[in-house]
């Protein structure tokens, strides 16, 4: 691992509480229905966890694990079902909850995946977007923060598999 240091980028406490004007907006936006939830392992599983809490309408979840075919997600991105989900989704209202939304490769083919399967509705919900790295267009339903093109860890985002546990979100500088 390169040696570099973490610096805070969005505070806990600012976090939380656009978490909560999220978990607020949807309650509002599915008044009367029950929100399905579904975490894209590993990464959006601290968001799924917080966000599901300020959700005051009924509230499933699902949790799915997918990977790159081949090398990099970046360059194809054509995803494999690690974990598929365990319920079916049909006849549902889905939210998928993401970490970050960067290149956007891996949520078009995810979000194209699971119109297959005949949700009642579907949306997108992702703690981050790094708008200037889109490459496919995809439509985000709920964005918690829109950030620069820097590398960013914790709430779920790691780098080489670390920092998930941060409680804010932080950039990763090189020394
Ligand atoms: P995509 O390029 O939109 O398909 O994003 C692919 C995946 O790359 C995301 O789900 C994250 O797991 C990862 N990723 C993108 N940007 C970052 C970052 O700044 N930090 C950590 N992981 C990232
Ligand atoms: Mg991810």
């Amino acid at each position: 691992m390169e040696k570099h240091h973490v610096e805070i980028m969005i505070p806990e406490d600012e976090v939380d509480r656009r978490i909560q004007e999220i978990g607020e907006q949807i309650s509002r936006d599915y008044q009367g229905k029950q929100v399905h939830l579904i975490c894209v392992l590993k990464g959006g599983s601290f968001f799924l966890c917080e966000l599901a809490k300020r959700i005051t309408v009924p509230v499933s979840l699902d949790f799915m694990s997918v990977s790159s075919y081949g090398g990099d997600t970046k360059s194809s991105g054509v995803v494999k079902i690690v974990k598929d989900l365990d319920e079916s989704i049909k006849d549902k209202d889905v939210i998928i909850v993401e970490d970050i939304v960067d290149s956007g490769r891996t949520l078009s083919y995810l979000l194209s995946m699971m119109r297959d399967r005949k949700p009642a509705s579907l949306k997108l919900c992702t703690l981050l977007d790094k708008p200037e790295r889109r490459v496919i267009d995809v439509n985000v339903d709920y964005t918690g923060f829109e950030i620069p093109d820097e590398f960013v860890v914790g709430y779920g985002l790691d780098y080489d598999q670390r920092y998930r546990n941060l409680p804010y979100i932080g950039v990763v500088k090189f020394d």
